[in-house]
């Protein structure tokens, strides 16, 4: 498989008012052209390891390197970032902007990646106008229509309630499957051991902080994938074992 980034050794202490906080206790990671979930308890580091792989925040120690000509990454945040005084088209069109993108340019890539999201006709609303599903696919629109290599995701679905969260699972999984965006890799940051086994080629599982690499596994089950198959709940046991490792 080819590569598309090597994590290693990423390090990372925060230190405020003499509190010393250490985060990331050495996380090592190859990412290959596959969707791969992390698993981790709350607090335990996984935004801040997303935030590092991002170029968002700077690692004490260790590196991110990528392999591929194109080192763009598309990041849909775990808290809400849609700016409530622009429409859904001028938010996706921000990111394309504010890197330099003629206007005409940035708001034809915008409305291509609402379109794929299904949310093409929304494009005049404000979000204040959106329900929380429709929110996070414009989202996850202005994720992909910096046309990423790298799609990094923290907990995109954890805010939805369940029908709109396992709909949403499904287009997203069908986005990467079909290959019609330029993402060849996907990070994904979840509580939720089931919707990692249902969408991800590994899992890696973290300590509580500072977080380091418990366990990876490898979810071979064919796709679309059976939550009640037994192969399915083999795996979850065993990612709960490694959880409370
Ligand atoms: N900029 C910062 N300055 C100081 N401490 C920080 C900063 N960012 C995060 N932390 C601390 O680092 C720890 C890890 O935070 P992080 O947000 O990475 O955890 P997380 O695994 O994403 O948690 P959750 O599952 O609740 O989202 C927390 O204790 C947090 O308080
Ligand atoms: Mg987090």
């Amino acid at each position: 498989m080819p590569k598309v980034l090597t994590i290693s050794n990423l390090r990372k202490t925060f230190i405020e008012d003499k509190r010393v906080l250490e985060v990331l206790a050495g996380i090592s990671l190859e990412v290959g052209e596959e969707f791969i979930s992390i698993l981790g308890p709350s607090g335990c580091g996984k935004t801040t390891l997303l935030r590092i792989i991002a170029g968002l925040e700077k690692a004490d120690s260790g590196e991110v390197v990528f392999h591929t000509p194109d080192k763009r990454v598309g990041f849909v945040f775990q808290s809400p970032t849609l700016l409530p005084w622009l429409t859904v088209l001028e938010n996706v069109a921000l990111p394309l902007r504010a890197s330099g993108v003629r206007r005409d340019e940035a708001y034809e890539k915008a409305r291509k990646y609402l379109s794929l999201v299904g949310l093409r006709a929304f494009e005049d609303f404000y979000p204040r106008e959106l329900s929380g599903g429709m929110k996070q696919r414009v989202n996850i629109a202005r994720a992909l229509a910096v046309e990423p290599t790298l799609l990094l995701m923290d907990e995109p679905f954890s805010q939805l309630d369940p029908l709109t969260a396992e709909s949403l699972r499904s287009e997203v999984l069908d986005l990467w499957l079909y290959g019609v965006t330029t993402v060849r890799a996907v990070i994904m940051v979840t509580h939720n051991v089931d919707e990692a086994i249902l969408m991800s080629d590994r899992i890696v599982v973290l300590s509580p902080r500072p977080a380091k690499v418990n366990g990876i596994i490898e979810v071979n089950l064919p796709r679309p994938r059976d939550r009640r198959s037994p192969e399915f709940q083999k795996l979850e046991d065993r990612i709960y074992e490694l959880i409370s490792a």
